[in-house]
């Protein structure tokens, strides 16, 4: 629409103007926000601009690639792929507490980064002085005001990169909603997928495992979320659903059958949720036809999962993911 082509030049018009001739970075996670938050960024500088992305390994199938062929072919930024996959899980193995993985990942995370951005350094050019985020107006607002919201689980957003970054933050989107969001990265070019994608935790797969996370685990569920994703899609209901959560329950086992014997696998939880902001959510009510092909699928093809349950718990009291 002509006020999202608006938004556009305007930040474009205005990212040059602050920016000048310096270089500025960007950390990737290929979410929507980061995603469109860069997109706007190479629009306004191009070359300028050099953007991180971390693989530690907590990713869902075909994530990677989906920012390392897709994003670049369709916005021609300069990517920096760091794999961290050893490091992470290295760091993550034995641990079970939600709280205690998201500050390893969180603290990995920052490092892993710090890292990247010291290459980006030492490379000849122009100074850096820049750091991209891609900060929403919600986002603003619920670090902003504080009071009475209780921060039941820490988020790393807004305010958790480290105090020492010399850099002043450009924040493109800070003035809008999600759907706006969206609206500008459909106008930029980016991959449907990418622009429709559900929102993701930081933290990724590690907290969709209840349990500790080993690369044996992370496969499971990995496959198992896949296919719940591709049979959501298949079924056109992408855009009626805010986030489908598929969780392992890894130190739970089940008794099940299959042929003639007796197989001692885990269950998953499908979270589909509708939700406006995830303050709140409702589960949603999936036809018990696509429940069922997802059910069927996972027990089939995921060789040590042998029961899918449903997940009816509104928010509050229950939580979007499980840890
Ligand atoms: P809950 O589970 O608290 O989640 O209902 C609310 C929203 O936040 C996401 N979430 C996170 N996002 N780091 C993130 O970046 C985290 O540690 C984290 N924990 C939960 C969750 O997916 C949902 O969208």
């Amino acid at each position: 629409t002509w006020t999202m082509v608006n938004i556009v030049d305007e930040q474009v018009d205005h990212i040059r103007e602050t920016v000048g001739d310096a270089r500025v970075i960007c950390a990737l996670s290929g979410g929507v926000d980061s995603s469109v938050a860069a997109a706007l960024v190479q629009r306004a500088i191009g070359e300028q601009l050099t953007c991180v992305f971390v693989d530690h390994g907590l990713l869902r199938k075909g994530e990677r690639d989906q920012v390392v062929r897709d994003y670049v072919a369709a916005t021609d930024v300069n990517l920096k792929v760091v794999d961290a996959r050893e490091q992470f899980l290295g760091h993550l193995k034995g641990v079970t507490d939600p709280e205690e993985k998201r500050k390893i990942i969180g603290r990995e995370f920052i490092r892993t980064f710090e890292a990247a951005e010291r290459e980006i350094l030492e490379t000849p050019g122009t100074p850096v002085k820049f750091l991209v985020q891609g900060t929403l107006y919600p986002d603003v607002v619920e670090s902003g005001g504080g009071e009475g919201a209780a921060n039941i689980k820490s988020h790393h957003n807004v305010g958790g990169l480290p105090e020492d970054l010399e850099f002043s933050l450009i924040e493109p989107l800070r003035t809008l909603f999600k759907d706006e969001v969206r609206q500008v990265g459909e106008q930029l070019g980016l991959p449907p997928a990418m622009v429709w994608r559900h929102p993701f935790p930081g933290p990724g797969l590690a907290i969709r495992i209840v349990g500790a996370v080993d690369e044996q685990r992370l496969e499971i569920v990995r496959d198992a979320d896949a296919i719940a994703r591709e049979e959501l899609t298949a079924a056109g209901l992408d855009r009626d659903v805010w986030q489908f959560p598929v969780v392992l329950l890894a130190d739970v086992r089940s008794v099940g059958v299959q042929g003639d014997g007796r197989t001692y696998g885990h269950p998953v939880v499908l979270r589909p949720v509708s939700s406006e902001d995830a303050m709140t959510a409702d589960w949603s009510r999936l036809p018990y036809e696509l429940l069922e092909r997802i059910s069927t699928r996972i027990t089939n093809e995921v060789n040590e999962v042998n029961r899918v349950v449903l997940d009816i718990t509104s928010k509050p009291p229950g939580t979007i993911e499980w840890e």
